[in-house]
């Protein structure tokens, strides 16, 4: 391979805090460190088949590290793989992949940074098997990919259920409610965890520990008892009961995973009053969990994710993903990275300490 001239680089997925602050930290570090040029594709992985693009340069990433969203767009539906192509009468998907990899070729882009999640990272992975000079940036405000400490946007999506709480907690007081959070997640429970922890919860339900409803009926009669008349309850959109299954809110067939989680907090609320008899109200705190202005932690981790890519480009080090192994950030071999949800371990210490101040978790 001669000397890297172009580089690509793609959101794809759900949006989150830090995407700006990523395609900043690459753009910046490609031009300043190696003098690369660098091309964003819009709308994630639907650029990269549709070869739609804009050329990044200084200006383009300037003002943005603390601007939430992404400046190119994403979508967490497209996939080259199994790319919907026709829409109506019935919808027909087509393998576009070597369209993009031919996209790819006329531009001159040499190699892609691809910033996303579980989803976009299995594509990812798709794209290094056929010969495409990949490296991954994990990102989702789930925390639930492999091989790496923390992914970004987490940090702010945890920050924002936590502010929530907080407002939860005065009004909960005033009428003697008990009130539930439904927070994101899909199928890990860290940032109804992490929140519910900063936050002072009483309950938290999160995927990893089916709950019993008797079980937190029974702590709120406790809290009673001490003369605290109200509860603050946080459920993981995932969180399932002993025996039960998840909530499924829709089907969005096109997507890498077409499950949408949603409505476990309305459930739990009005079954858990019948039992209590507790008036219990329900927020729904879902995509303010993705808005916004990144957190200083994020701001931090997005930059030193977006240079270490640009790095291992330079590097040669294809077919990885930059990983934060505290206080290192390194590269990791896609494989370990996907597959497999990293999910809350039951022995964490963060479960013990929730425990050991009170919370219950339902079971
Ligand atoms: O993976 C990020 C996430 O926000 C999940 O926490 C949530 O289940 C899902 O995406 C929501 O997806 P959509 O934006 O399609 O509603």
């Amino acid at each position: 391979m001669g000397a890297i001239r172009r580089i690509g680089v793609l959101t794809g997925g759900g949006d989150c805090p830090g995407l700006n602050a990523v395609i900043r930290a690459v753009t910046k570090s490609a031009i300043q460190l190696y003098g690369w040029e660098v091309i964003g594709f819009e709308d994630g992985f639907k650029g990269l088949v549709e070869n739609t693009y804009r050329h990044l340069d200084m200006d383009s990433v300037s003002g943005i590290i603390h601007r939430g969203g992404t400046i190119l767009g994403t979508t967490n539906r497209d996939n080259p793989f199994h790319f919907l192509v026709q829409e109506k009468p019935e919808a027909v998907y087509r393998d576009m992949s070597d369209q993009a990899m031919a996209n790819l070729e006329a531009l001159g882009v040499e190699a892609l940074i691809i910033i996303g999640g579980d989803g976009s990272l299995n594509i990812a992975h798709g794209f290094a098997r056929k010969g495409l000079k990949v490296v991954g940036v994990p990102k989702t405000i789930d925390n639930d990919i492999m091989a790496t400490d923390i992914t970004f946007g987490f940090d702010t999506a945890v920050l924002t259920a936590t502010e929530a709480l907080d407002r939860l907690h005065s009004t909960a007081e005033s009428h003697h409610r008990a009130m539930i959070l439904e927070v994101m997640g899909r199928y890990a429970g860290w940032i109804a965890l992490e929140s519910g922890i900063a936050g002072g919860a009483d309950v938290i339900l999160i995927p990893e520990i089916p709950f019993r409803l008797e079980r937190v009926a029974a702590k709120i009669e406790e809290r009673k008892r001490y003369g605290k008349k109200f509860s603050i309850i946080v459920v993981a959109e995932g969180a399932v009961p002993v025996g039960g299954q998840m909530v499924v809110q829709k089907l969005v067939p096109e997507s890498h995973d077409p499950v949408r989680l949603g409505g476990i907090g309305q459930q739990v609320a009005q079954q858990l009053e019948d039992l209590s008899g507790m008036e219990t109200r329900v927020t729904v705190l879902g995509h303010l969990q993705r808005g916004g202005s990144p957190t200083a932690f994020d701001r931090i981790l997005s930059t030193r994710y977006g240079v270490a890519a640009v790095k291992a480009v330079a590097a040669g080090d294809f077919g990885t993903m930059v990983s934060l192994r505290t206080p290192r950030i390194v590269t990791v071999p896609l494989e370990e990275a996907i597959g497999e949800i990293r999910k809350v371990p039951l022995d964490h210490d963060m479960i013990m300490a929730a425990r050991a101040v009170g919370v219950s978790f339902g079971d």
